[in-house]
């Protein structure tokens, strides 16, 4: 049903063998179950390392329940190789405590599986995770789709804030 191939996204993605219909449960997020500190400390210690890498990712950490993670870096996982789109046909479900990817539209056979990485939109970080997902609607950065309206009104304070400080600038020049 899926294949692991060079991704235009990012590194390695994953694509899709044949025509696949919406709700198919396609493919299974496996890896080390590890508590919720622990998966914050491995987090935190690839993104210090691997952030700005084009061959691997950063971020390998699924939260499986309030209490534990999966760490899904191993190379026998091949959900890791999944990436993040911004009008993505996947999403996570948790099946019977399993990590499930399945479709939520039906996916032409060839195209690249994606889903919505459900980051949560933080005003001092979220420039650190640019988003390369080529679609139409793509906003420039791995942000949930649930926080994108708290991202375009920060958006829109910054640019305020520079017209302003332009205008300020301006103003004092003229005065001269
Ligand atoms: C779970 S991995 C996905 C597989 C990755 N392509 C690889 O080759 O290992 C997650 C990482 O892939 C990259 N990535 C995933 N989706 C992306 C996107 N839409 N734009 C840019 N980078 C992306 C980021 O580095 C992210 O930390
Ligand atoms: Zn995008």
């Amino acid at each position: 049903m899926w294949k692991v191939k060079l991704s235009k996204i990012h590194g390695t993605g994953v694509f899709a063998t044949e025509n696949i219909k919406q709700n198919t449960k396609i493919i299974e997020y496996i890896g080390e179950k590890i508590t919720k500190a622990e998966g914050d400390k491995r987090s935190a210690l690839r993104i210090k390392n691997y952030l700005d890498s084009e061959q691997t990712g950063s971020v390998y950490i699924f939260e499986l329940n309030k209490r534990y993670d999966i760490d899904g870096s191993f190379l026998y996982n091949k959900a890791r190789y999944i990436n993040h789109s911004c009008n993505p046909n996947c999403e996570v479900d948790i099946i019977n405590n399993e990590i499930w990817i399945s479709s939520i539209k039906s996916i032409k056979k060839g195209a690249e599986l994606s889903y919505d990485y459900g980051y949560v939109f933080d005003k001092d970080d979220y420039r650190d995770h640019d988003c390369k997902c080529r679609a139409k609607k793509c906003i420039g950065y791995i942000v949930s789709q649930d926080d994108w309206e708290k991202f375009y009104k920060w958006e829109k304070k910054i640019a305020e804030k520079i017209k302003k400080n332009k205008n300020i600038k301006k103003n004092n020049v003229k005065k001269k």
